[in-house]
C-alpha cells in the first residue's frame, strides 16, 4: 500500500505572519488525519517560523527549489543544507514554473536531486507536458525526456525515497484539470520507466501525484484512480477550508 500524500504548493503568497496564522489553523484541523502525509510548501521567508509553528504535528514542511551546492557564489539561491536548517523535510524540484521562469534543465534538476536526497530531504519532483506538447501527442515522449534526464544515476535506493509529482503544464493554474483517466494515463509509462530502470518493486512503492488545478470538487474522483497517489495543490490549498476539504477527500 503507498500512503498518498497531499502536498500544498503556496507558490509567491503569503506573508510570514499570514503563513503561521494559517499553519495553527491546519494543525488543529488535521490533528486526527492519517490516511494520508501533509505537506505545506510555503515560500523561502516562511519556512522557518511555519516549521516551528508546526513542530510535533503531523505536518511536513517543503521548500519550493533549492540549489546542488552546499554553499558558494550562487546570489540568492538556497541550499539543502540551509533547508534542512531551516526546518524542511521535503523539497519540491523542477516545477514547471521554475523550468519556464528560469530556464531549469533536466540536468538541474538531477544535481537538485541528488543535492536534496544527500541532505536527507525527500524531494517531490515536477514532470509533465505542455499544452502545444500534448496536442503534437508527445506526452509520453517529454515524459521520458524529463525521466532520464531528471533521475539519471540514481540507485533503487534513492529512487525510494523520491516523489514525483506529474502536473500537465496546461492544466496547472487554468482550472482546466486533467481528467481522473488522463492523469492515470500519464502515471503508467512513469511507473513503467522506473520499472524498467529500477525493478518492479521500487516502481510499485513510487508515489506519483497528480497536480494541476485540483479543487475540492475533483479531488474524489481523481483519488479514486488506483495511479494516483496524492496531489500537488496549488491555488486551493491557500484556503483552509478548500484545503481542508482536498485532505479530507475520503470524506468527500
Ligand atoms: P494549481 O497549481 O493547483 O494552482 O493548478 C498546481 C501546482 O503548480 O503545483
Amino acid at each position: 500500500m503507498r500512503k498518498p500524500v497531499i502536498a500544498g504548493n503556496w507558490k509567491m503568497f503569503k506573508t510570514i505572519g499570514e503563513s503561521v496564522e494559517f499553519v495553527k489553523d491546519l494543525r488543529a484541523r488535521f490533528a486526527k488525519v492519517d490516511h494520508c502525509e501533509v505537506v505545506v510548501a510555503p515560500p523561502f521567508t516562511a519556512l522557518r517560523p511555519v516549521a516551528e509553528a508546526l513542530r510535533g504535528s503531523n505536518i511536513a514542511v517543503a521548500a519550493q527549489d533549492c540549489h546542488w551546492d552546499k554553499e558558494g557564489a550562487h546570489t540568492g539561491d538556497i541550499s539543502c543544507d540551509m533547508l534542512y536548517d531551516a526546518g524542511c523535510t521535503h523539497v519540491i524540484i523542477g516545477h514547471s514554473e521554475r523550468r519556464h521562469d528560469h530556464g531549469e534543465t533536466d540536468e538541474q534538476v538531477n544535481k537538485k536531486l541528488k543535492a536534496a536526497l544527500a541532505e536527507e530531504l525527500m524531494p517531490i519532483v515536477c514532470v509533465g507536458e505542455t499544452l502545444e506538447e500534448r496536442e503534437a501527442g508527445e506526452t509520453e515522449k517529454v515524459l521520458e525526456r524529463q525521466f532520464h534526464g531528471g533521475f539519471q544515476s540514481l540507485t533503487a535506493q534513492e529512487i525510494s525515497r523520491i516523489v514525483i509529482a506529474y502536473e500537465p503544464v496546461w492544466a496547472i493554474g487554468t482550472g482546466r484539470t486533467a481528467t481522473p483517466e488522463m492523469a492515470a494515463e500519464s502515471h503508467r509509462p512513469l511507473r513503467a520507466m522506473v520499472g524498467a530502470q529500477f525493478g518492479s518493486q521500487t516502481a510499485e512503492q513510487l508515489r506519483i501525484l497528480y497536480g494541476g488545478s485540483v479543487k475540492p470538487d475533483n479531488i474524489a474522483g481523481l483519488m479514486a484512480q488506483e495511479e494516483l497517489d496524492g496531489a500537488l495543490v496549488g491555488g486551493a490549498s491557500l484556503k483552509a477550508d478548500s484545503f481542508a476539504a482536498i485532505v479530507n477527500y475520503p470524506l468527500a
